[in-house]
């Protein structure tokens, strides 16, 4: 029967490159969507950029730019990301976004009005020359516990302790360095407490978590569930609660309504009908995807918002455990903190699907990618035991035989026959117990079997002798019917590896001309069908791919040299202005066609500029600095949008931009290449 399945993956912030140990979640994922659709249900993968909070925002203000620029870029880039790793979403969308701020009002208000919303005056620590409140991680200071210094609010990474940011000593803002004060401001809570009853039934619910997350889930509720801080002061980036102004959701709140936004904008895409699938009676399954990390999020706080506020809640959560390379935590030093950018740069995706998912499971454990054993175990598997089946049959068809697969007929029921047939109907009798390990997310399991399979095809080879046959008269017949029944047993085989392998699969299509292929095809047969010839379908790695990689993301963590003592007055960084005042500013290349003294003028020189479409006449002091003649030809900067100035000598119709500070005076020079008229943005 054909199922209804809604999958997710957790959504990455907006701050942040894709790397490695992104990866394993996105590839657990897309590895079971992809199975889902080859099973022909319908399946829905949707994801999302997390958009709101804090270090989004402070992150968009140190690079100059608005929290809206800042996660437009890096939404492209995550996207590129996924995409090269061909982690196929049907959507891929951003919680900050229209639908996103519909559904987290939606919800809310559903749950206010369901009496699950408390507000409360809290004191938290408040940064008196940034003006905002500070998120724990935003405070640092000494360990209360361990007095190690530049600890963050939340624990020492020192001595482990846990503790509050108020319980630092010597408290600082890691924003402005300031001391931090307390202050008093009134929060909204969801009251959790009050969903005891219905989360420890749904925890409990058979299916719904993983055994060691039905654990955790236990030791929680022994602790106490508390009310949930569900907003923040201004400045925040993020959608403003209603009815209280100044007030904004938490980013936890709308980030997995994310899910749901990101669904609708599909749905409305598509013509699909959402509500079938989120109503509270829906006959979908929703699986969430995500790090064991964010389990709280996802078990507890999740489950009851949508069930408290009417909507259907999830079928599973699917938690994974953490990546280490080389057994240790990923290392920025090492070389092993691998961006999925650097990685695409020298090694081909399909190699670390392959690899994770020989490792996957469907616990909680971490996994580890032993950069040896992946090279080791990519090469001996995939090139060794799976491509090289078709290589070795695929010459003597196309040589042979005209492109053209055998009928698999004619031979009278011997020993060969029985050996050819009982090794296809043994490849095709796995399809099932195949499919339920994947189902299971028991993705070792089932690379396992596929290998074992392998196996056996490369032994049959090995008995068969294809190139023997080849050698010997009036083995035409026999050789066409072990080569096709290689060619088969490829195409069976890549029919189980086409969720790890999506790519190599596609190629391996294109090879065997015929339609994408599903699960169900593993039960029939190519005959009498001509294939294409045999072109290379992977390479082997070469360990050095792996050491330039590595080079390449080893950041070295050697003190910044430090700063010379200036011997210049550098004055303070006048008053912020907005990208829109700034865009107001025409700034143009422009050629300095004639420069001359200007009689009766100390300082200034009356200069001819080309700005590509008109020439202008601007007066610059700069005469202390610079020969007229000296400025002939030279390419400079000007605002070309400056209202024309009468001054003693004539007009000035804009005005050259220089530097000083020191005593002297530099006019800009935009590079080499720059013409005029070019706008500088
Ligand atoms: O931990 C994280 O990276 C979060 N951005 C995950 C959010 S998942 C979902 F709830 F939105
Ligand atoms: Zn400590």
């Amino acid at each position: 029967m054909s199922r209804k399945i809604l999958v997710t993956s957790a959504l990455p912030y907006a701050n942040g490159a894709i790397h490695l140990g992104h990866l394993v979640e996105y590839i657990q994922t897309d590895v079971w969507v992809r199975f889902q659709k080859m099973r022909g249900h319908t399946c829905h993968y949707v994801c999302a950029d997390d958009t709101h909070g804090t270090p989004i925002m402070l992150r968009a203000e140190k690079e100059g730019i608005t929290p809206e620029a800042l996660i437009e870029r890096v939404h492209g880039e995550h996207l590129r990301d996924f995409t090269g790793f061909h982690v196929a979403f049907d959507n891929y969308y951003s919680t900050n976004s229209a639908e996103n701020r519909h559904f987290a009002y939606d919800i809310y208000g559903k749950l206010k009005a369901n009496g699950k919303i408390v507000s409360r005056t809290i004191s938290q620590l408040y940064d008196p020359v940034k003006n905002m409140f500070l998120p724990d991680r935003f405070v640092k200071g000494e360990c209360p516990k361990c007095g190690a210094k530049d600890q963050y609010g939340d624990n020492c990474e020192s001595c482990g302790t846990t503790y509050a940011p108020t319980d630092l000593k010597n408290p600082y803002s890691a924003v402005s360095g300031a001391t931090p004060e307390l202050r008093d401001s009134e929060h909204f809570f969801f009251k959790l407490g009050d969903c005891e009853d219905f989360l420890k039934n749904w925890t409990t619910t058979e299916g719904k978590l993983q055994a060691e997350a039905s654990n955790k889930m236990q030791e929680w509720f022994e602790a106490g569930l508390s009310d949930w801080d569900i907003s923040r002061d201004a400045p925040y980036f993020g959608f403003e609660i209603p009815d209280a102004p100044g007030k904004y959701f938490y980013v936890w709140l709308d980030a997995p309504v994310g899910y749901m936004a990101s669904h609708k904008n599909l749905c409305d895409r598509l013509g699909i009908d959402f509500d079938s699938y989120w109503n509270k009676d829906s006959d979908a399954e929703l699986y969430h995807f995500i790090g064991k990390d964010i389990l709280y999020f996802h078990a507890l706080f999740w489950p009851a918002m949508l069930e408290f506020s009417g909507y259907r809640t999830p079928t599973a959560i699917n938690a994974h455990g953490f990546l280490t390379v080389d057994g240790a935590k990923m290392s920025k030093s090492r070389g092993t903190f691998i961006t999925a950018e650097s990685y695409l740069r020298h090694l081909n995706p399909e190699w670390l699907r392959y690899y994770f998912a020989a490792k996957l499971s469907n616990t909680v454990e971490d996994i580890d990618l032993n950069l040896e054993d992946f090279s080791a175990r990519v090469n001996s598997d995939l090139i060794g035991k799976y491509v090289n089946i078709a290589s070795r049959a695929a010459g003597f068809i196309s040589k042979r035989f005209g492109g053209e697969l055998s009928e698999m007929r004619g031979l009278g029921i011997d020993a060969s026959y029985i050996a050819y047939h009982g090794l296809l109907h043994n490849l095709r009798s796995k399809s099932e117990a195949i499919a339920s390990l994947y189902d299971a997310r028991l993705y070792a399991q089932a690379i396992r079997e596929i290998m074992a399979l392998a196996d056996q095809i490369n032994q049959f080879v090995d008995q068969q002798k294809p190139w023997e046959l080849a050698k010997q008269e009036g083995k035409d017949t026999e050789l066409h019917y072990v080569c096709s029944v290689l060619i088969n047993a490829f195409r069976i085989l890549t029919i189980y590896l086409k969720p790890v392998l999506p790519k190599l699969a596609q190629d391996v299509e294109a090879f065997l001309n015929v339609a994408p292929l599903q699960w169900a095809d593993a039960q029939n047969l190519l005959l009498a069908h001509c294939i294409n010839p045999y072109n290379h379908l992977m390479t082997r790695i070469d360990p050095k791919q792996i050491e330039a990689m590595v080079e390449e993301n080893k950041q070295s963590l050697a003190p910044v040299v430090e700063a010379p003592k200036l011997d210049y007055e550098v004055p303070p960084i006048a008053e912020t202005i907005s990208i829109d005042d700034f865009m107001k500013i025409d700034l143009r290349v422009a050629r300095i066609v004639e420069a001359k003294a200007v009689e009766g003028a100390d300082k200034l020189v009356s200069l001819t500029l080309d700005i590509g479409t008109e020439t202008r006449h601007v007066f610059a002091g700069i005469k202390s600095a610079y020969k007229p003649e000296d400025l002939q030809g030279r390419l400079t900067v000007m605002v070309a949008n400056l209202a024309p100035r009468k001054m003693k000598f004539g007009m000035s119709e804009g005005m050259v931009l220089a530097a000083g500070g020191d005593g002297g005076l530099y006019i800009l020079n935009p590079d080499s290449g720059a013409k005029p008229g070019m706008r500088i943005k």
